[in-house]
């Protein structure tokens, strides 16, 4: 079979760019011990009204300068809806939902978490380092008033 010198040249690029990626692909695995997301914890979402921390939504002091922020998701509607926390705080959030799928995306910060039935999903080191109102909107479909999803944290 005759192959065209510029197949050949493009087959060959092709394979070093692939080796490449495969290279930098296992290097990230070996030796930054990148891997997938785990859930923070596993919960059943059945008792997650009953269950610690999630029977008491909302802020909770746990040191000095430390806070976590307990969120239940339910279509549609965040527990709590609105919250105030103090500027500057180190805040922690751990989050699940008691029926589908939601999204967590916070304005003006990088949180952008999934909530998923039987998980608990954890935010750490969320600090804000500016008074004001942030929006915490839904951003997966769960329904037909998912965009009316959405909660209030205030921060002073
Ligand atoms: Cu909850 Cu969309």
């Amino acid at each position: 079979m005759e192959v065209d010198k510029y197949e050949k040249v493009w087959m060959s690029v092709t394979a070093v760019f692939l080796a490449f990626a495969a290279g930098t692909l296992i290097w990230s695995v070996v030796a930054h011990r990148a891997s997938l997301p785990e859930p923070a914890g596993r919960i059943d979402p059945e008792l997650v009204r009953e269950t610690a921390p999630f029977d008491t939504p909302g802020l909770i002091q746990t040191g000095d300068n430390t806070y976590d922020l307990v969120y239940i998701a339910q279509a549609w509607q965040w527990t709590p809806q609105t919250v105030t926390v103090p500027k500057d705080a180190e805040i922690t959030i751990k989050a699940t939902t008691v029926d589908v799928l939601h999204g967590m995306k916070i304005t003006d910060t990088n949180v952008n978490v999934m909530m998923i039935p039987g998980q608990i999903s954890e935010v750490t080191d969320l600090v804000f380092d500016e008074a004001g109102t942030y929006q915490l909107v839904c951003h997966e479909y769960c329904g037909i008033q998912h965009h009316l999803m959405g909660a209030e944290i205030i921060v002073e």
